[in-house]
């Protein structure tokens, strides 16, 4: 589990991108990543890359190792081999909090936000505004969240306020809430696992449009989901992980919804995956 003790703010405000770094250089890549527990491989040789404003959807079976990924990637776990690069540079000892400070943000179905506590202090947890001298700037967070309310999450309730407390929302205002939250603190690349599980139909469309709306803002996600329509109406790229392994990796545009679905059985019965014959037309 990543130890939190050591960085200093200095420290973690220097793993921040800065402006002059290049565009394109890939947000994330993992190179011959292994991952096990007591004797189990939870992760064997996994390599991959992210690119900004890419939308990365992985799908794989129960126990797959998705999660483990996901946790490598926000230093919760550390990989028994292989490296993780962050937008190029190689992070030896990634913590909790450097993942933080490198602009990594998680939103999960539970435990993002904190239910009995209004918008406002949801999204500046961890990070409030101060006046000079550290006193609490309330009004200007109300003030964003009032703004952000209107402007990024498509709230227009008028019973909904700064002040309105978690409980009051929707599960999709509430994913939307933590992603809004993620992008507003410039996060490069926000993991999303199983973001949808236990929404209704509209609030999981109004979940997959926050995560389209990751890419607009040109920064990248990596989407965990069950359902295969999901992945498919929201990834540029599908990584399937199998067992540990990654089985398979293409470009969601270069197949049909049914093509997917043909593949993803394929592949949970061989293993593997075979580019499927394509038609001639
Ligand atoms: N902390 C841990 N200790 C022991 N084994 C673990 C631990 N975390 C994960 N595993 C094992 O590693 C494998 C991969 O688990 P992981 O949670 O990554 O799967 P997943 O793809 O996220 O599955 P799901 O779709 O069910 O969430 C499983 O066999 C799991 O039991
Ligand atoms: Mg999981």
């Amino acid at each position: 589990m990543g130890d939190d003790n050591g960085e200093t703010a200095g420290e973690l405000e220097a793993l921040r991108p800065s402006a002059a770094e290049p565009g394109d250089v890939d947000v994330l890549e993992l190179r011959h990543v292994s991952k096990s527990f007591s004797g189990v491989h939870a992760l064997h040789d996994v390599s991959l890359r992210l690119a900004p404003a890419e939308v990365l959807g992985l799908v794989g079976d129960n126990g797959a190792g998705k999660s483990t990924l996901i946790k490598l990637l926000t230093g919760y776990h550390r990989p028994d081999e292989g490296s993780i690069f962050f937008r190029g540079k190689k992070l030896n000892n990634l913590t909790v909090r450097r993942a933080r400070a490198l602009g990594v943000e998680t939103v999960y179905q539970e435990r993002a936000l904190a239910e009995q506590q209004a918008l406002w202090r949801n999204i500046f947890m961890g990070r409030p505004l101060t006046h000079f001298g550290g006193v609490l700037d309330v009004r200007e967070m109300r003030r964003v969240t009032s703004r952000l309310m209107r402007e990024s999450m498509g709230f227009t309730s008028a019973i909904l306020t700064p002040d309105t407390s978690v409980t009051g929302l929707s599960g999709g205002e509430r994913q939307g809430l933590a992603i809004v939250r993620a992008l507003h603190f410039e996060a490069d690349l926000i993991i999303l696992d199983e973001p949808t599980m236990g929404l209704s139909l509209s609030e999981t469309e109004k979940c997959l449009d926050f995560v389209r709306r990751i890419r607009s803002a040109g920064k990248s996600a990596i989407f965990i989901d069950h359902n295969i329509f999901h992945i498919y109406s929201v990834a540029d790229r599908i990584v399937i992980l199998d067992r540990g392994s990654i089985a398979g990796e293409f470009e969601t545009s270069r197949y049909t919804l049914d093509e997917l679905t043909a593949i993803m059985r394929d592949v949970a019965a061989t293993g593997r995956f075979a580019e499927p014959k394509r038609r001639t037309s």
